[in-house]
Formats: structure tokens, C-alpha cells, sequence
């Protein structure tokens, strides 16, 4: 069957043919197989793959020691359901160790579970029920942090802007909206709603818009406010967790938040989501008998993605991942910028580590309303020629290029070299 025939077959019986709103961006392919840093279509088109799953696929697809562990656990080990097993606990034993807020931690199956949860322990700690999220920054589907995500226009900015119908309307305006790297906004906002305001959640990184890194004085004044406020900083690392080094972007930054979130890279493809941070926030949760915030799922923790996510850890512990995703992505990011400037393309690559963004605008690129600025018709086309030429730009503004530690230095230049003949062949 072609790719074609594969997406009406799936629409006559998934609404839209697809399992999550992103996933109907065009083209929409069916896909067969993925190895490494390769994606294969039904029609047995390879590509290049510049999206890594979201970014969950850090190591690679089918990564041997991952797959290896998986096998193991599916033949020995089951999820009943109840206590506690020896793979719960040595995970849970990694997050504590590696990253810097973890004094506890629990297990969730998804980035939106996990920033859900943390959020209601924080409203719970300070009986409170506002909360700040910054514009532009991405947290999950649900009503407490749906607003405000993506915006086609400037208009669209800082507008009362749930991000779906049927959003429950007293949530939606519980979640204050401030601009991100600025302080004074967010000071203001605290200042006009004293004693109301339980936490603050912010993407160190916001990887939604791209890559915009926070400045480390704004991620301090952040902590600062949320002490002199009496409320909670939590850090979603949902993108940044694993992806940037084993204890996120808060070891880097060196600001440490009450709770985080961490999600994607943990389990290399499977999914697992954590929320970890301070025990005397941690401990509030009903998994503790003295706990009163409801935290529950019949699928948290599966054994698989324990053993997924122990065995990517274990890759990062003894290979230096880290350090090759970076030169590789610095080499993507200044190979990318060259060309743009030898062919004098307006045009600039926004990144951090192993993510990378080419915007059509120049700089700088510090919140919401300067990433609009890049030409989103111009990035779709370049992105759309890339894609049918074999290399999986995901053909939408502003989403990240990621590469992981399977692509290659070869698989690089090769798409440095096509980036530049499809640039010389549009003419942007
Ligand atoms: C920063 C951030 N937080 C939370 C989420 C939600 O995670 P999930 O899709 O696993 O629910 C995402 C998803 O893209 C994200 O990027």
C-alpha cells in the first residue's frame, strides 16, 4: 500500500487518520520502521530523521542496549498492580541521584500527568489556586496549562487563549500569563495577585517555541520571587530532562526548583514521566498513608519503560552522549548558519545542545513575539523540500530539529549539503 492509501484506510476509522493533533501535520506518512537515526515509509522512502519522536528517541531507535533490556523484562517481569519491585526502586534511586531538586520521586506515564500532578500538590502545600505559566512555554493537554501555548499572530498574545474547546472555563483563568524573560512582569504579576499565586511553572529551556534558553538572571529572579511570594518554582523538564545532561537544565543553570517534571528522553521511546523535587512536597502525595493529594494510575511505572529508562540512563552514565550531541548539534547549528549567510538568507539557527531551529528573521529570539517574527511560509517551504528530499524537517513553525546519538557526522553533512541546494533551488 502507498502512503496515501495507508492515511484513508486509518481515516475511515482514527478521526483524521492520526493519534495526536501534531501527528496531522502534511505530509502525513504511514511508517513502517525506524533504526537508529533513520525513519522508513511505507513505500520504503529512508529519511533522515530531524524529530527523534519529539525528542524522545535521544539515543536512537532500537538502540541495542534499550532493546535488550525491554526483552529481558518482558520475559521475567510483570506489573501486578501492587507495592513495589526492585526496578521502581533503582529508578527512582537514579533521579535522586542525578538531578539536583530530587529528594523524591514518582513515576507517571506522560509529560501532561506529570505536570498535572505536580501543579495540584503545589495548589494543595499552599491552598492557593492561581498559577504562572509564561507565553508561549508548552506543559500538556490539560485545563490547568492549555492556554497560551502556540499563536499565529501577535494579537494572539497574552489574549485569554485556552487551547482547546470544552476547556474548564474557572481553570483556564486560574493560569496567570507573564512574558517570558521578564522579571518585572512577573514581579507585577505576584505583586497584583498577593497570597493568591501557588507556583510558577516554566520550560528552562522552551523547546516549544523552538529554543529559547531563559536567562539564567531570569530563572534566578524566578526563584527569588517564588521564596519572597511563598510560592512553589516548578522547573518542566519534560524536553530538557535527560536531553541536555543527567540532571537537566537546573545542574547547568544551577537554580534549583521546589518540584520538575521530566518526560521524552528518560525512556528513549517508551513512555515514562516523572515528577520529582522537595520530600516535604513529595510527601504530600496519597502514595504516603499521611498524604492528601490523590495520586493514582493503574499503568504507573510498567516494568518495560522502568527497564527502558534504566538502561538510557546507563548508556548516558558510561558513553559520553552528551558530549557527542552537542559537538554534533554545534555542528549542525554553525554548518546551517554558514549557509544562510554565505547565501545571504535572512536567516538565523536558534539552539541549545543537540536542538536546533532555523528561524527566517533575524534576532534576537527572547520571547514569543520575537520568534514570530521568522517568516513561517518560508521556514514550511524549506522545511517541506527537506522532507521530500529525505530529510524529516518537521514541516511546522517553530519545531525543533533534534539530532541523537545515532545520526552521524556523515549523516550531517549530507544534510547540510542538500539544506544549501534547497536553499539555492526556493531562492528564500
Ligand atoms: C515541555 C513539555 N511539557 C509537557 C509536555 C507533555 O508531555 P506528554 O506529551 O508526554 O504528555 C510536553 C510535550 O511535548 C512538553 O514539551
Amino acid at each position: 500500500m502507498t502512503n496515501e492509501q495507508m492515511v484513508a484506510r486509518a481515516k475511515a476509522v482514527i478521526p483524521g487518520g492520526v493519534n495526536s493533533a501534531v501527528r496531522k501535520i502534511e505530509p502525513v506518512k504511514a511508517w513502517k520502521y525506524a533504526k537508529g537515526a533513520y525513519m522508513y515509509d511505507v513505500e520504503d522512502k529512508k529519511y533522515i530523521d530531524y524529530n527523534a519522536g519529539w525528542g524522545v528517541n535521544i539515543l536512537g531507535y532500537h538502540y541495542p542496549d534499550v532493546d535488550e533490556a525491554v526483552k529481558k523484562t518482558v520475559d521475567e517481569v510483570c506489573a501486578t498492580g501492587l507495592g513495589t519491585s526492585e526496578l521502581e526502586i533503582r529508578f527512582a534511586e537514579k533521579i535522586v541521584e542525578h538531578v539536583p531538586c530530587a529528594e523524591k520521586v514518582l513515576v507517571a506515564g506522560s509529560g501532561s500527568e506529570a505536570t498535572y500532578h505536580a501543579i495540584r500538590v503545589c495548589r494543595a502545600a499552599t491552598g492557593r489556586d492561581k498559577i504562572i505559566k509564561f507565553q508561549g512555554c508548552f506543559h500538556g493537554w490539560h485545563d490547568y496549562v492549555l492556554r497560551n501555548c502556540y499563536a499565529n499572530t501577535v494579537d494572539e498574545l497574552y489574549t485569554r487563549a485556552p487551547g482547546s474547546d470544552g476547556m474548564f472555563a474557572p481553570a483556564v483563568d486560574a493560569t496567570l500569563i507573564c512574558r517570558l524573560n521578564d522579571l518585572e512582569n512577573v514581579e507585577e504579576t505576584f505583586k497584583a495577585n498577593k497570597g493568591e499565586i501557588s507556583c510558577v511553572i516554566i520550560e528552562p529551556i522552551v523547546h516549544n517555541m523552538g529554543a529559547v534558553v531563559c536567562q539564567t538572571e531570569f530563572l534566578q529572579g524566578l526563584r527569588r520571587l517564588c521564596d519572597e511570594y511563598g510560592a512553589y518554582l516548578i522547573f518542566d523538564e519534560v524536553v530538557t530532562g535527560f536531553r541536555v545532561g543527567l540532571g537537566g537544565y537546573q545542574k547547568i543553570c544551577g537554580v534549583t526548583p521546589d518540584l520538575c517534571t521530566m518526560g521524552k528522553a528518560i525512556g528513549n521511546g517508551y513512555p515514562i514521566a516523572i515528577v520529582a523535587g522537595k520530600a516535604e512536597l513529595m510527601d504530600k502525595f496519597n502514595t504516603n498513608p499521611a498524604g492528601t493529594v490523590s495520586f493514582q494510575g493503574t499503568y504507573n511505572a510498567p516494568p518495560v519503560c522502568l527497564a527502558a529508562g534504566l538502561a538510557t540512563i546507563g548508556v548516558m552514565e558510561k558513553e559520553p552522549v552528551h558530549e557527542y550531541i552537542f559537538k554534533l548539534g554545534e555542528t549542525f547549528r554553525k554548518g546551517m548558519q554558514e549557509i544562510f549567510d554565505r547565501l545571504g538568507v535572512e536567516a538565523e539557527m536558534l539552539g541549545y545542545g543537540s536542538i536546533n531551529i532555523p528561524l527566517f528573521a533575524k534576532g534576537p529570539f527572547r520571547n514569543q513575539e520575537e520568534i514570530l517574527k521568522g517568516d513561517a511560509k518560508k521556514s514550511i517551504a524549506f522545511r517541506k523540500a527537506m522532507v521530500e528530499r529525505g530529510y524529516f524537517f518537521v514541516p511546522a513553525e517553530p519545531k525543533r530539529l533534534v539530532v541523537t546519538y545515532s545520526h552521524t557526522e556523515a549523516d550531517v553533512a549530507e544534510t547540510l549539503n542538500a539544506a544549501e541546494d534547497v536553499l539555492k533551488t526556493l531562492n528564500l
